[in-house]
């Protein structure tokens, strides 16, 4: 009977943590890994166990905590990489290794600088070591779309002899076009001996904006295994984008006719979580889950849409999970109207939580005329940051003044360990002058190596959402603060960076334990 069932492998936490400038923490790799398992996705690859202690101790506790996913680790075609890898994962429910060796030659040349011979060798032998430990393996050849086919083949067919379960064909570098990827596919299903009783499966990059298209015509092909992103995060120019493949195979169930086991209502919300916890915005008009996805401005389609939605929409927004907005907040609204739309936005809430989240949101009100869900997004991202962050100061007051005749010039009141203290100091714009200020109450000493003002909810009241990177003795720590002022947000920001930087330090300096910079 043929297997219509598609499985989906969600690389957000290791290959989405590689675009660049992001870092996400410990913390909020488990808060992703928790949403991917309300999504329902198959497979969650955790991370890079080797690849550092802090990715280990990630792909540890999700492997520990998430139960309803599979978990996986990468690892190179190197024994430690594999014995991390499953050191880290042996304890999850469903665990699995993820080997990835290169098998085009220019890879095999120019990076590997071996023999086709010996990296044969390897990928078989590191497949074999992976087995003894785990008995789903899967094995990508890294760039297979530039190898050469017939090496190709015989590669795939020793691993899957060694004991992969699983064949990735990773489009490493976007390279494919889907009439050439279906061929390839259709190819490697013909001439590649014991592939019938493996998963076939596909890792898609963007470089020329087709991954979707290519993981979609894969499917068609017979693959049986997606790989991706939420947002299309990832490496250059990202990974396929997992809730545009997710929606194209639900959409259009009358062409491809698969089963998927996923949560479609859960793909906003985990949109949503990605870019609030990398900083990375969604466009606008980006296919699913921007925000224009399902607006519409011709008077001619809202005439339509009124008579009735599908005149110009393919799928209803409810399905994608994307929050009905008749409900506007603003200082009127009552308790039971915030819970309600934060329920839409995918949080679940204590008693306790909410009336927390309730007062931070009067005080908003007061300021705003109307509290959009990117302010309440916000504003959940500062509570639960506030409650699950290491504070030793906390900022009271900040007064600053700038403009193109002043020296910009700020004074801050914390509150600290040794109770109120306040300071002052110029810099060379009033951000500069803020964060040198609470240095100065601090005594701390940082260098700035990233600012980044992350989000701005509509209007001209609108949040900003302020990350900042400090560095200090070679480590690196981030923080970030939200408010309708972003002098405001960046002290905010700056100070959760410091205040990490502290209990980094406290840490180091107690004997028991070790520290463990961002
Ligand atoms: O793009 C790639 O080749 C990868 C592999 C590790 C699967 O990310
Ligand atoms: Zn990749």
């Amino acid at each position: 009977m043929a297997n219509n069932r598609v499985r989906f492998l969600d690389t957000t936490l290791r290959d989405g943590e590689q675009s660049a400038g992001i870092g996400m923490t410990g913390e909020e790799k488990m808060e992703i890994a928790k949403q991917l398992e309300r999504l329902r996705v198959d497979i969650i690859e955790a991370g890079f166990a080797a690849s550092s202690p802090g990715d280990f101790q990630a792909v540890n506790n999700i492997a520990k905590e998430v139960k309803d996913a599979q978990i996986c680790s990468l690892a190179r075609a190197h024994p430690n990489d594999i014995d991390q890898a499953w050191e880290a994962i042996k304890v999850a429910q469903a665990p699995r290794i993820h080997v990835f060796l290169s098998s085009s030659e220019i890879h095999v040349m120019h990076q590997l600088r071996k023999n086709r011979e010996e990296v044969m060798e390897l990928a078989v032998s590191m497949v074999e070591r992976a087995k003894g430990y785990c008995n789903d393996v899967e094995f990508s050849p890294m760039d297979a779309t530039r190898t050469e086919p017939q090496y190709l083949y015989d590669m795939l067919e020793a691993v899957i002899r060694a004991g992969a379960t699983t064949i990735n064909v990773a489009d490493t570098v976007g390279y494919a076009i889907p009439s050439n990827f279906t061929t390839l596919l259709q190819d490697i299903q013909e001439r590649v001996a014991g592939i019938e009783n493996v998963t076939l499966s596909v890792h898609c990059h963007n470089d020329l904006g087709l991954a979707v298209s290519n993981s979609l015509a894969a499917v068609e092909a017979g693959a049986r295994q997606i790989e991706g992103c939420i947002n299309g995060i990832g490496e250059r120019a990202g990974n396929a984008s997992l809730e545009e493949i997710i929606m194209g195979l639900d959409t259009r169930r009358d062409l491809f006719q698969i089963d998927m086991g996923i949560d479609t209502t859960q793909l906003y919300p985990a949109s949503r979580l990605v870019s609030r916890i990398t900083g990375m915005a969604v466009q606008a008009n980006k296919a699913i889950v921007g925000e224009n996805a399902f607006r519409h401005a011709s008077g001619i389609h809202q005439d339509g849409v009124l008579k009735n939605r599908s005149t110009y929409e393919v799928m209803d927004p409810a399905r994608v999970g994307v929050p009905s907005n008749s409900l506007v907040l603003g200082k009127l609204s009552g308790r039971a109207g915030l819970q309600s739309r934060l329920e839409d936005l995918g949080y679940t809430l204590s008693r306790e939580e909410i009336s927390n989240v309730f007062e931070s949101f009067k005080v908003l009100a007061d300021k705003k005329r109307e509290v959009t869900d990117r302010d309440l997004e916000i504003l959940m991202d500062e509570e639960k940051r506030e409650a699950g962050e290491p504070i030793s100061y906390t900022l009271d007051q900040v007064h600053f003044s700038s403009g193109d005749h002043d020296i910009p010039t700020a004074t801050v009141r914390l509150h600290g360990p040794d109770g109120i203290s306040t300071d002052a100091s110029t810099g060379n714009g009033p951000v500069d002058a803020v964060c040198k200020a609470i240095d100065r109450v601090i005594g701390s000493s940082t260098r700035l190596v990233d600012f980044n003002v992350q989000s701005i909810s509509e209007g001209l009241d609108s949040i900003g959402t302020v990350t900042i990177r400090i560095e200090s003795a070679g480590r690196t720590f981030s923080g970030r603060g939200a408010s309708t002022d972003i002098v405001v947000a960046s002290a905010k920001a700056y100070l959760s960076a410091v205040n990490r930087l502290l209990a980094a330090d406290d840490e180091a300096n107690s004997p028991a334990i070790g520290s463990t910079p961002d």
